[in-house]
């Protein structure tokens, strides 16, 4: 039975042996496929509007999860040094969040990835239906193409492969590179909407590739919008014609913005975005940074969404339902939706930067995301949504 279902048989007034009797028709009318309900559907949270309530514990929910750099990054180097690219057309581990037991997802709709290119590693073009991004840990030296632009990786690079779009990736420099792969699969493996396409030479002409840089051609001037080079870029479907971020123009737009008042929840935060919409780059997955100033403590917040944290500078910790998860430099962590989280920046004389990742544009295209945060008084308000 679905762990959303709890027994109701608790209640004294039902009489003896109803359980029984009903059960006894369900296994004569399994055969035909129905269920004759003997079961209540149980809340999987407190509702929204009653943070006063306990979450009942839920088998099956994502738990606030931490992933040490020190920890796994000897593993990317151990299957490099046993296994040939071609041995799963990756050398990569994806991460596991215990509280799911074992499946290849970090919140409900994400999972990730960490890979690892030695020199002269190459994996070939293919498309599909997943969203997925990179980010970059190394300083330098793998790439990306998307859609015929070469995408040189950097420390701090977001670069996207929205779905549908031609994208292959290689490193072809004298160190290894290392990234984080983020994508929506197991939303798109709920839904059954997965392909993949490895047949790149059967799509057409590829000789008119448009190299390195398009994206910043493009889109890197902000507030203005060319008329030119507006053609569809994969054939995906309202997702980021802008595919590559750049750590160096991510980190200076926090800082432009560091001395402004914002959301004390959020720090210092910037949301990317699909340059001719102003949306997020993908319909699914929502994408932001957030520099914590020195000695910075943001206020409580929690949101129906479930996020998942790439630590790019710093060190501190984040406060999720009284679990503290210590991070810093290439940690990666979870804070699963619904609860209750702040970030504190533990260095007084440097910034962090982390980058988030969450399925909050789903959740606002189908009108559940919600978020709500705790005010200098303590009171419970209801922000964003
Ligand atoms: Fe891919």
């Amino acid at each position: 039975m679905a762990t959303q279902i709890r027994p109701t048989l608790a209640d004294p007034e039902l009489p003896a042996g109803v359980l029984a009797e009903m059960e006894r028709l369900n296994d004569e009318a399994a055969p035909l496929n129905i269920w004759l309900r003997t079961q209540a559907n149980a809340t999987m949270h407190p509702p929204w509007h009653r943070p006063d309530l306990p979450e009942p514990p839920r088998p099956g929910r994502a738990l606030p999860c931490l992933w040490r750099w020190a920890d796994y990054e000897p593993y990317l180097h151990r299957i490099a040094a046993i296994a040939p690219l071609e041995f799963t057309e990756r050398q990569q581990f994806l991460l596991t969040n215990p509280g799911f037991g074992g499946a290849l997802k970090v919140t409900n709709s994400i999972r990730v990835a960490v890979s690892i290119y030695k020199p002269g590693d190459f994996a070939e073009t293919h498309r599909h239906t997943p969203n997925a991004s990179r980010t970059i840990l190394s300083d330098e030296g793998g790439y990306t193409t998307v859609e015929g632009e070469r995408c040189a990786a950097c420390r701090g690079d977001l670069i996207l492969t929205p779905n549908g779009t031609w994208h292959g990736h290689g490193n072809d420099s004298d160190a290894p590179v290392i990234w984080i792969d983020v994508l929506d699969w197991p939303l798109l493996e709920f839904l059954d909407a997965i392909w993949i396409d490895h047949d790149w030479n059967a799509s057409g002409d590829n000789s008119a590739l448009p190299g390195e840089g398009l994206s910043r051609r493009l889109y890197g001037h902000g507030g203005i919008m060319p008329r030119s080079g507006r053609a569809p870029r994969g054939d995906g479907v309202g997702n980021s014609p802008m595919f590559h971020y750049r750590g160096a123009d991510i980190r200076a737009a926090l800082d432009d913005v560091r001395d402004l008042d914002g959301p004390e929840w959020d720090a210092v935060s910037i949301d990317f975005t699909n340059p001719q919409t102003g949306a997020a780059p993908f319909t699914t997955l929502g994408y932001s940074a957030m520099l914590l100033r020195p000695g910075e403590v943001t206020a409580e917040s929690r949101s129906t969404a479930g996020t998942f944290f790439t630590v790019i500078a710093g060190e501190g910790h984040t406060e999720i339902e009284g679990r503290r998860l210590s991070w810093q430099e290439n940690d990666l962590f979870v804070v699963p939706n619904h609860a209750w989280h702040r970030h504190v920046n533990a260095r007084a004389d440097g910034d962090a930067v982390l980058y988030a990742v969450s399925d909050r544009p789903l959740l606002e295209n189908i009108g559940h995301y919600r978020r709500q945060a705790r005010d200098a008084q303590g009171r419970v308000v209801s922000v964003e949504a």
